[in-house]
């Protein structure tokens, strides 16, 4: 039990007594309607009694209430600074409780239908990353939708790549254009500025440490060359069961459906296979580009996934998305010279900010993230090498 409820039992006690003592008073007139002799008529207590036994109750009870002040008062006053930084901090807990409640999907304990955004349902539970089933229309005419599953990024480094304004700003906004939708009023969304800071604050408290960020990219040539012969193997099996469905066709509708999905898993065959040979290839640069660099920088990149032929391979690696092109030496340019290098290194490492020059030409929107704290030195060395080839 806590204070607050104590007192709140005490305060109810309290009006319970005051009703009742009010309500037998008005009986017991009612009960003994006679009149009784006015005070002023009657005899009062004598001399004797008064300046002793009666003084001596009165002075009693004033030394108790005495104390009870005595001890009451530095004991508040003992508790104050304290009491007002717990008001702060329980504040800021049940933002964050609200936070987790706005984050969580229909999968986890903290979910309220009225209440939860599910952002958990495509970033991941703990904030790990995930994706996000979509429709996407391909440009080609006549071409049937495609069902693709767009990346969400990693929210529990996301503090660590950007200031808390600019995830601010991505709540509110969204990202047109993928399945990101805006939150805030100011965006669209049905979110005030509010419940924004308790999601914010919920996602303060699912950072790891940069020493934690950095360790899960420790072997990204590694990882990738154990994904693309996960993706093959898949591709493999695909063709393996779309060929036994060939086999066991009957009618001539259920072959030509059947031959369709042969095709198709040849191709993503080929491209699995070609994926593997361009990992085992790769410079660590390249790897890590992809990782943390070509969802923004690489049209197509989001959903990139060689293993079903009818999703749309990306576009040339680094020519552009929702970051600018980096091919064709234009970043060079932006940071040319014998600081060049050290000056894009610098770059990566900070991220843009808003409002603020960078390279010879470039002027910072703050979209840009950061990745001095998710990846080491050299790794960022690696990768600025790779973009300047690009
Ligand atoms: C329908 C799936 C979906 C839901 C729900 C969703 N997101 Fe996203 N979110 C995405 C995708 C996809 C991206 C990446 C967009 C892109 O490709 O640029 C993204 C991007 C972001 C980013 C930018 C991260 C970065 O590193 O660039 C943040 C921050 C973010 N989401 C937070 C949230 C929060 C908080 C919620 C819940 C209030 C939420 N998202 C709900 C799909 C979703
Ligand atoms: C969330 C999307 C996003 C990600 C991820 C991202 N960038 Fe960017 N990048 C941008 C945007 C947007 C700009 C344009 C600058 C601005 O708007 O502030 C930019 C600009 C740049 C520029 C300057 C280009 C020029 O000519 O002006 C370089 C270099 C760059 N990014 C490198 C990288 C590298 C390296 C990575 C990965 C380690 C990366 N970016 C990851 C969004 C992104």
């Amino acid at each position: 039990m806590t204070v607050r409820t104590a007192i709140i039992i005490l305060n109810v006690a309290a009006a319970v007594v005051l009703a009742v003592t009010v309500a037998w008073r008005v009986l017991s007139l009612r009960r003994n309607p006679d009149e009784s002799e006015p005070q002023n008529l009657s005899p009062a207590y004598p001399d004797d009694v008064l300046e002793t036994s009666k003084l001596e109750r009165v002075l009693f009870w004033s030394l108790i209430c005495s104390g009870i002040l005595a001890l009451a008062l530095p004991l508040y006053w003992l508790r104050e600074p304290n009491r007002q930084a717990e008001a702060t901090d329980g504040f800021d807990e049940r933002s964050v409780e609200r936070g987790a409640e706005l984050y969580a999907d229909q999968t986890m304990e903290t979910y309220n239908a009225t209440v939860s955004l599910g952002c958990a349902s495509c970033h991941g539970a703990n904030g790990e990353g995930g994706t996000a089933p979509t429709i996407l229309q391909p440009p080609e005419e006549g071409a049937a939708p495609v069902r693709v599953s767009w990346q969400a990024p990693a929210l529990d480094t996301v503090l660590l790549r950007y200031p808390r304004e600019q995830v601010k700003q991505i709540l509110v906004y969204g990202r047109p254009g993928t399945p990101m939708p805006a939150w805030g009023v100011e965006g669209g969304g049905s979110k005030n500025d509010q419940a924004i800071e308790d999601v914010l604050n919920y996602l303060e408290t699912i950072q790891l440490s940069p020493a934690g960020a950095k360790q899960l990219q420790a072997n990204p040539v590694e990882a990738a060359v154990a994904e693309a012969e996960d993706q093959l193997e898949r591709a493999r099996a695909n063709l393996a069961q779309a060929e036994e469905g060939l086999a066991a066709a009957g009618t001539a509708e259920d072959r030509r459906l059947a031959e369709e999905a042969v095709e198709l898993a040849e191709q993503a065959v080929e491209s699995t296979e070609a994926r593997l040979a361009e990992v085992e290839g790769a410079t660590e640069g390249q790897i890590l580009f992809e990782d943390n660099c070509a969802r923004c920088h690489t049209q197509g990149w989001n959903y990139y996934d060689p293993t079903d032929a009818r999703i749309p391979l990306p576009a040339e690696q680094g020519s552009g998305g929702f970051g600018p092109n980096l091919t064709g030496g234009v970043t060079v340019q932006q940071f040319p010279g014998p600081t060049g290098v050290a000056d894009m290194v610098a770059f990566v490492t900070q991220g843009s900010l808003f409002q603020k020059p960078y390279g010879v030409r470039g002027i910072g929107s703050g979209r840009m993230p950061g990745f001095g704290q998710v990846l080491s030195e050299e790794q960022i060395q690696a990768i600025v090498e790779y973009e300047r080839d690009l």
